[in-house]
């Protein structure tokens, strides 16, 4: 669907070395002519993982924050050009109790403040997906200063879903292409009314709202769809994840929790997506290409309607 991203064709990473040996063994048998371009996660199960350990949740958000530059450093030794991590839903947000989104908050301002030197050195990008104009102002403004110092790195592109929800997003979107349309007649000096009527009301919405254009005002519009969606702890849902972009992703759920992964597990969930067969709705590979010529004419089909 995003015509402006195609496959770039993947060189193995020269950085390679930097992975752990374990890291190393399994990111060599992977395929480099089908690696993921975009790996979206959603982070879950810290409360779970503290919870077994009898410990506070906010313990385990902090171990939760400490994966994450973990992973991002991996992906971007293996040369992934994007990661997106679900790190804060508008659920969240409305939903849990103002001390844990609060703490919440301090740790991804802490996170941003201590990783930024990394980030740097590891060549990564760091972005936000969300409606982060709703977070507090301190931490809108470390957000900002972090992505201005990692602005001119090339490698991986760090994005962080912050205040984020799919539904949402997709509102925007269609807020954004109503206002462009209100716009467009106010710079042509005509009622909106008058501007679709001369073009023929039906053609004129066509023209001005389809796929392309509705891809194009949600947060991610610069970045390519997930090619793989991984999600920890077990649960089998999407959450209100990207639920757009990823219509033609293929989903890995893992029974580990968010602070038990680490880039070994991403390599893993690499190796387990390199198995499947994508289709994008098509027949894939491994179709029989004969079958179109073996089918009978639909003339030739016996049909018997079952009684009512
Ligand atoms: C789910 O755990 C995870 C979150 C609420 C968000 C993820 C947050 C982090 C990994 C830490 C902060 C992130 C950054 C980028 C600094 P849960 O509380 O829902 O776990 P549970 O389902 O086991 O209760």
């Amino acid at each position: 669907m995003r015509e402006t991203f195609p496959n770039r064709v993947y060189q193995r990473s020269n950085r390679a070395h930097e992975l752990t040996p374990e890291e190393r063994a399994v990111y060599d048998a992977l395929d480099p002519a089908r690696m993921p371009q975009h790996i979206a996660i959603i982070m879950d199960g810290n409360g779970r993982w503290a919870g077994k350990r009898s410990l506070k949740r906010f313990l385990g958000h902090q171990q939760g924050a400490e994966c994450v530059q973990y992973v991002v450093e991996t992906a971007s030794r293996i040369d992934l050009p994007w990661i997106t991590l679900y790190a804060f839903s508008l659920e969240n947000n409305l939903r849990r109790p103002r001390n844990e989104v609060n703490f919440l908050m301090k740790l991804l301002r802490n996170y941003l403040v201590s990783n930024v030197k990394r980030m740097n050195d590891n060549n990564i990008r760091v972005a936000y997906i969300g409606r982060t104009h709703e977070l507090p102002q301190e931490v809108q403004e470390t957000m900002q200063w972090a992505s201005e110092q990692t602005a001119r790195n090339t490698g991986t592109t760090l994005t962080l879903a912050l205040n984020y929800g799919a539904r949402s997003e997709i509102v925007d979107a269609a807020r954004a292409l109503i206002h462009n349309l209100i716009l467009e007649a106010h710079q042509r000096g005509i009622s909106v009314e008058d501007m679709l009527a001369a073009e023929g009301v039906d053609d004129a919405i066509k023209n001005r709202i389809d796929e392309p254009q509705l891809d194009a005002h949600l947060y991610t519009a610069q970045m390519p769809d997930p090619d793989l969606v991984i999600r920890t702890s077990g649960e089998q849902r999407i959450s209100n994840f990207l639920l757009w972009q990823i219509a033609y992703a293929e989903i890995f759920v893992t029974d580990r929790l968010w602070p038990d992964f680490r880039g070994i597990h991403l390599l893993e969930a690499i190796t387990d997506y390199q198995q499947r067969e994508r289709r994008f709705g098509g027949l894939g590979d491994s179709s029989d290409e004969a079958f179109a010529d073996t089918l009978p004419s639909a003339l030739d089909v016996p049909v018997e309607l079952l009684p009512r």
